[in-house]
């Protein structure tokens, strides 16, 4: 693992010297450049200048439990009893569900720089590179069983375009059930993970990935269009982000507590990207064209399939023209 005072020195961006280094971490220039590599090595962009020393380009805006709780309204922050920050997990939904002990009313948030193995829906692979996005989850409890839970995944994402929109993407919206888009590009997702007992009390692990700055990652294997904010408003500082983010999420969270996807519906609508559009649902190997109508009160996509209305609780869409 890198080191994090190495980390944290060259998080300014600004150059420092090998003996600055050296001096820092109690070890030779030699054992400096090792350590540099390991940076390297996180995908971090690293520059190394003869008489100047090493710098990371544009630095980095690294997580702090601190600052997070200084940017939480006093409410939000009281009711998180635990918020961890690691540097490198396999996956924050893992982390948090091994960490949830099935306790009344417990709740739990953590986040990592990065993740070496980010899950996606679908079984698909999230990129999650070290330091720039954000990768969070946040264990919710319910007490009244999973059926209770249909339009969860949904009313997160209203939490989600409400940070976003927040932070000055103006135009995010979702796609059905919960993809979050900015100009019909993929800039955040959600993953739902339950555990506990589906007839009754049960946990979920919120899992929310965040595009915040994608410059210089390996975004080839994304396969699918993707958008980060730095494109739409440029950097931001990711502790006010997710302070912001968590707000949003705990907001939505009880207001879904108190009354179900009902009441987050209509917001739900004003911000679907595909209302009105010709879709393709895909249901494992099948395939339905249809005009996409909004969700109904639980959050199932109602289509209009050759003149009659269908509601899908599963399945994928895109839009017609892309294929
Ligand atoms: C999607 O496919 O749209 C869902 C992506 C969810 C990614 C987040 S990042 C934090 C949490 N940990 C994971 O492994 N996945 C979720």
């Amino acid at each position: 693992m890198a080191d994090n005072k190495l980390i944290e020195l060259l998080a300014d961006g600004e150059f420092h010297s090998g003996e600055e280094v050296g001096a820092l971490l109690g070890v030779s220039r030699t054992a400096v450049w090792k350590q540099v590599k390991k940076l390297e090595s996180l995908g971090l962009a690293l520059e190394s200048k003869k008489g100047r020393g090493y710098r990371v380009v544009d630095g980095l805006s690294l997580l702090s439990a601190e600052a997070i709780r200084s940017a939480l309204p006093a409410g939000v922050s009281e009711s998180l009893p635990v918020l961890d920050i690691f540097q490198v997990v396999d996956s924050t939904n893992t982390v948090a569900a091994a960490k949830s002990p099935g306790v009344p009313g417990y709740r739990y948030l953590c986040l990592a720089e990065q993740q070496t193995a980010g899950r996606g829906r679908r079984g698909r692979v999230w990129q999650s590179p070290f330091g720039r996005n954000v990768y969070l989850s946040l264990v919710w409890q319910f007490s009244s069983g999973a059926a209770a839970l249909e339009g969860l995944s949904l009313s997160i994402g209203v939490a989600v375009v409400r940070a976003l929109r927040d932070a000055g993407a103006g135009e995010a919206q979702l796609k059905w059930p919960n993809d979050v888009l900015y100009h019909g590009k993929k800039i955040a997702g959600i993953l739902l993970e339950m555990q506990g007992d589906p007839a009754g009390i049960c946990q979920v692990i919120i899992g929310v990935g965040v595009n915040l700055d994608l410059r210089g990652a390996s975004t080839a294997e994304i396969g699918q269009p993707w958008n980060d904010l730095y494109s739409v408003v440029g950097k931001v500082d990711r502790n006010r982000f997710v302070a912001l983010l968590v707000t949003h999420l705990i907001n939505v969270l009880e207001e879904f507590s108190r009354s179900g996807f009902a009441q987050l519906r209509e917001e739900w609508g004003a911000l679907d990207a595909y209302r009105g559009q010709e879709v393709a649902i895909h249901l494992g190997e099948q395939m339905l064209i249809g005009c996409a109508q909004g969700v109904d009160e639980s959050g199932g996509l109602k289509v209009d399939i050759d003149g009659s209305q269908r509601v899908f609780r599963g399945g994928e869409i895109s839009l017609r023209s892309m294929g």
